[in-house]
């Protein structure tokens, strides 16, 4: 943990407004980080990805979008995607009937961890892989209807009605995700799951949906603004959701890095093995970031360092 207090903004007169020329300048200085994290490849088409490809993104209070990098540059929302999920499975059934059988904890372990799931029975919270398992699960409708549920909502807070899964990352997760289809069946035995492994599948292609740093920057906009879209459609406009689902992120959004980011940055955050991060100001911005190579917990090297510097440049921690 670096802590270089100096480097925080004192004054915000000192600060210059959000341009792409400052998210160019904090790309740059980061760009090299990279070569300390590694590309996914525990699922096997995730590791075909270029390691040096980055993008910065942010969507300003006023719904203004600046964008620099490889901004056309799409990746695999991954873990990212449970965020959405969690959305639409409390919408549908309620926080109660949402968190009755899974803990708001935070963890010190990986994502995949199966935690508490032998002991209690209950997943620990709907970021790591056991809890996103059962949120989707209880997205109501047969077959894909849940996962196409999740593709809608995110097209919706994009804007972007082309995005779709890619098919090839969706059938390699299936392939190799057998820790997955492990907790799967535990939660199936606990009573918690009771469909097929369709509902795997559902949370495989939530996993596969690709988009851009753009697109993550919207959904950090969304959340930040009580569900509001970055246009200002307030259709899903939801306080206590977007207050429900940011504490969450910022908990459990980086696994069990979260405690230490929420010391650094201080935003509830979520990222995804494809390389992506989507950050959360309340109130105000929202964050997208990309760069594939990771660190040991599973989150973008150079993308967290991009988020720290924007973070300290504008004051925007919560703390
Ligand atoms: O379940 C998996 O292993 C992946 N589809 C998602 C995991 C993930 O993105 C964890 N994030 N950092």
């Amino acid at each position: 943990l670096s802590l270089n207090t100096t480097a925080y903004a004192q004054k915000t007169t000192d600060i210059a407004p959000i341009s792409e020329k400052v998210l160019s300048s904090v790309l740059e200085k980061n760009r090299t980080y990279y070569t300390q994290g590694k590309v996914a490849d525990y699922i096997p088409e995730l590791g075909k990805m270029d390691a040096t490809a980055i993008a910065f993104s942010v969507v300003t209070k006023d719904g203004k979008i600046y964008n620099t990098g490889d901004t056309g540059k799409k990746f695999t929302m991954q873990s990212i995607s449970k965020i959405i999920a969690l959305m639409i499975a409390v919408n549908e059934k309620g926080e109660a009937g949402v968190f009755d059988k899974m803990g708001y904890f935070g963890t010190d372990q990986p994502f995949n961890h199966f935690s508490n799931l032998e002991t209690t029975g209950k997943p620990l919270n709907p970021m790591m892989n056991a809890g996103a398992i059962y949120t989707t699960s209880l997205i109501s409708g047969d077959g894909e209807k849940p996962f196409l549920k999740i593709l809608d909502m995110v097209r919706y807070i994009t804007k972007n009605q082309a995005l779709d899964y890619n098919k090839s990352v969706f059938e390699s997760e299936k392939a190799t995700g057998h820790r997955n289809r492990g907790m799967f069946y535990l939660m199936k035995n606990n009573g918690l799951i009771s469909g097929n492994e369709e509902q795997l599948d559902n949370y495989f292609k939530q996993c596969s949906i690709e988009l851009t740093a753009e697109d993550l920057a919207k959904i950090g906009y969304f959340f930040a603004n009580q569900c509001v879209r970055f246009d200002g459609d307030s259709t899903y406009k939801n306080a206590e959701l977007a207050r429900l689902v940011q504490s969450q992120m910022l908990i459990a959004g980086m696994y069990e890095f979260s405690g230490e980011y929420a010391r650094t940055v201080g935003l509830p955050s979520k990222s995804g093995v494809g390389g992506g991060i989507t950050v959360s100001v309340p109130g105000k911005m929202g964050i997208g970031v990309f760069s594939p190579a990771l660190d040991q917990h599973g989150n973008s090297s150079a993308g967290y360092h991009m988020i720290l510097d924007l973070v300290k440049q504008y004051n925007l921690s919560l703390f």
